[in-house]
């Protein structure tokens, strides 16, 4: 994953994995045809007023939405919200565009590609390091981020490629409103303890967690993620970190 310290050509240096299994024919004209629509252009201030067809109250930002999953469940959950979600992974990407136009592999696409009826149009995607889009995000104008299980990257001289570092918490308390949350899950006992180091003592940042019940099971407007799955088929049990922003 990242690295603070590790640059080239002014590009932060990306350790995760950019592209996966080769991409079938539908995502692939999924993300030709579609995605432009919904990318972030390079040109435009990124603000809940610039950035949607139609107006939204709140805005999110997702960093690393995986496949999707979870952030096309919450846009679906909240019409009313304008989501952001940035993920590298170009084969994550294409399916999150699936699931948001109900295209899927093997079936005829259709001559006009959009997202289906029951949806509004309330996402917009940046397909690569987070990293580069923070700088174009206004101070004080995110109302909630989600880090959900992020990479662990659990060997101690790795420690500095993880996402949860001083120079990612001071642009997420930088565009974080006051009372914004941003949430972290993990289900890597490692990265947990790492996470509230890191975020118990910033003065940006207050744990809301007042008793084991609010951090040991899942909010309430939760959505399952592929690596929550994941992680309780394989026995282990994540956690739901929310901080505020102070
Ligand atoms: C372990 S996966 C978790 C995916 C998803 N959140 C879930 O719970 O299923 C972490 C994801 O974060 C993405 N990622 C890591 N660093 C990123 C960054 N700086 N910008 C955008 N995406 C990033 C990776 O490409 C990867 O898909």
């Amino acid at each position: 994953m990242l690295s603070t310290a590790a640059k080239s050509d002014d590009k932060p240096k990306f350790y995760g994995r950019r592209m996966g299994r080769r991409i079938r024919k539908a995502k692939t004209t999924l993300l030709d045809a579609f995605l432009p629509q919904l990318k972030i252009p390079a040109e435009m201030p990124i603000n809940k007023e610039t950035l949607f067809s139609t107006p939204v109250d709140k805005l999110y930002l997702e960093i690393g939405f995986g496949n999707g999953e979870h952030l096309a469940g919450q846009a679906l959950k909240n019409p009313d919200i304008g989501f952001i979600g940035a993920e590298v992974f170009k084969n994550g990407v294409a399916n999150l565009l699936s699931i948001i136009t109900g295209i899927k592999e093997g079936e005829n696409l259709p001559e006009h590609i959009s997202i289906l009826p029951e949806r509004k149009d309330n996402i917009r995607v940046f397909d690569d390091d987070v990293r580069l889009l923070f700088a174009k995000i206004p101070d004080n104008s995110v109302d909630k981020i989600f880090v959900l299980f992020p990479d662990p990257w659990p060997k101690k001289r790795h420690a500095n490629r993880r996402f949860i570092n001083p120079d990612n918490l001071k642009e997420i308390a930088r565009i974080l409103k006051k009372g914004g949350i941003l949430r972290v899950a993990t289900d890597h006992k490692i990265y947990k303890r790492w996470t509230l180091e890191q975020l118990r003592n910033h003065n940006a940042f207050k744990w809301t967690a007042t008793c084991g019940n609010d951090w040991k099971h899942a909010p309430a407007d939760w959505v399952e993620t592929k690596y929550q799955r994941k992680a309780i088929r394989e026995g282990r049990r994540p956690v739901f970190l929310d901080f505020e922003r102070v």
